[in-house]
């Protein structure tokens, strides 16, 4: 059902389940600055301990081996290597633990897959601009350079960036993400900009510097849910879901992908909307130019983040304000035949990833493609015996056998969200991803597999062992 060579995986980020936010020289981060102002996180909560992984890894180690999976997906924390971003100053405790988290996977037998940035930048950095200002690439590509050069011999496969879409919208333009800015018009249109030339500068420095002696692999993980027209005969609402694609997945993969620039469908949005508003005149989407590194072909695999499906029609948006929203004028219809989960945002529709995934094969060139992400949370009463997210990740599962055997996508591996319960940005400590529960009621933040954990667990021994 699954080649043999299937990476198996779960995934976790350091600001969600590190914690030692100050711990031997690690330098503040934005999440910590953000965290730490009231009324920005549900409950006034923060990561300052998380799982406390920076003390506790190895019994991290332990949930990683119980589930058997061949990988592991961890974010590094910036600040926490080089606590001003930059290279001038490194933090060796700081490398000697993501050294010993690194060698312990591989004597293991578990691949680590690693992502350079998933949401934290250094507050230094921040305060020099952060992801607004240019300058950013060139240190964000001498951060790469130093995690290649330090990790590299043993990590093979490498994420740069993580949902770059999450991080210009929910950070730039809704505030709800650190570092909190709500600016509307182009903040966030500028910060996806910059994290494509960021992700492009530091493909090119593996590429040509480290890929021939370490034989590794570079991508960014790319969000989105699959969108379909609420009135699937309705031209509207077909351009509406076609619309809502490009904002979230186009927006960086036909960059990266197809063309080395925008989606047309995007740009023709935003500037038809801008010019109604009699706006200044100049696109509120940067272009490329011929300073900037190239941005087409900086992807040996396709990464994907999936969580849910949406029904979608014209509408929505911002009034006056020029805004994602109102660009993208597609309002979601809610189905109420599709089962929500957890958070709000979540709708269960397992066969939404494989329509995704063909969409993904026909539309960037048939990529070899990793589902970096895909998870299922709890809140409120919480249950030990999670029956329905058994039945998610089952169902999910087939999903993506289905879209590899009859759609002949080229998938390549797949990463439950998430290893354990942890900090869930905004939402704090309230929304559980876990396939482990964490007790942070106790000092030692307790791990126990859910009944999910052995789920995913007894599909992995059976995939493996080559049924
Ligand atoms: C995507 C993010 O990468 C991850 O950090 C987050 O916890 C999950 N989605 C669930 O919201």
């Amino acid at each position: 059902m699954f080649p043999r060579d299937f990476a198996w995986g779960a995934g976790t980020a350091a600001y969600q389940i590190e914690g030692g936010w100050q711990a031997d020289g690690k330098g503040p981060s934005i999440w910590d600055a953000f965290c730490h102002e009231n009324g920005r996180v549900f409950g006034e909560q923060n990561g300052d301990v998380a799982c406390n992984s920076y003390e506790l890894w190895e019994k991290d180690l332990e949930c990683i081996q119980r589930l058997g999976v061949t990988h592991y997906r961890l974010s590094l924390s910036w600040a926490r290597l080089l606590p001003d971003g930059t290279t001038r100053h490194v933090n060796q405790t700081g490398v000697q633990y993501y050294n010993k988290v690194i060698d312990d996977l591989l004597a293991c037998d578990v691949s680590p897959m690693v992502t350079l940035y998933h949401f934290d930048l250094p507050q230094t950095l921040q305060d020099q601009g952060g992801w607004k200002s240019p300058g950013i690439a060139t240190l964000f590509d001498s951060y790469a350079k130093f995690c290649f050069q330090t990790f590299g011999d043993r990590v093979k496969l490498w994420i740069t960036i993580n949902e770059p879409h999450v991080c210009a919208k929910l950070g730039h333009e809704d505030g709800i993400h650190a570092p909190g800015l709500k600016e509307k018009g182009t903040a966030a249109y500028l910060v996806g900009h910059n994290m494509l030339r960021a992700h492009a500068m530091a493909w090119h420095s593996y590429n040509s510097v480290y890929r021939p002696q370490q034989k590794g692999a570079v991508s960014l993980a790319l969000n989105s849910d699959w969108f379909e027209p609420s009135d699937q005969h309705c031209n509207e609402d077909i351009a509406a879901a076609e619309r809502d694609l490009a904002f979230t997945l186009g927006w960086f993969a036909w960059p990266v992908f197809v063309t080395g620039d925008y989606p047309e469908v995007m740009r023709t949005a935003i500037d038809a909307r801008s010019a109604k508003l009699r706006y200044n005149g100049a696109s509120r989407l940067p272009s490329f130019s011929s300073d900037d590194p190239a941005i087409l072909g900086t992807a040996d695999f396709f990464a994907l983040n999936y969580y849910t499906s949406r029904k979608v029609k014209p509408g929505g948006g911002c009034g006056e304000t020029l805004c994602i929203k109102s660009d993208r004028d597609a309002e979601e219809v809610l189905d109420s035949s599709w089962p929500i989960c957890g958070v709000s945002w979540l709708a269960v529709v397992p066969y939404g990833l494989r329509k995704l995934l063909k969409y993904i094969k026909d539309t960037f060139n048939n990529p070899e493609v990793y589902i970096t992400e895909n998870g299922f949370s709890q809140v409120g009463q919480l249950q030990m015996e999670d029956v329905q997210r058994c039945e998610f990740y089952k169902d999910t599962i087939m999903e993506v056998a289905k879209a590899i055997h009859q759609d002949g996508v080229n998938v390549r591996g797949y990463f439950a969200w998430s290893l354990m319960d942890n900090f869930e940005w905004a939402d704090g400590f309230s929304v559980r991803f876990g396939l482990f529960h964490v007790d942070f009621s106790d000092a030692k933040l307790r791990r126990t597999i859910y009944r999910s954990g052995r789920e995913y667990s007894k599909i992995i021994a059976k995939y493996k062992s080559g049924q």
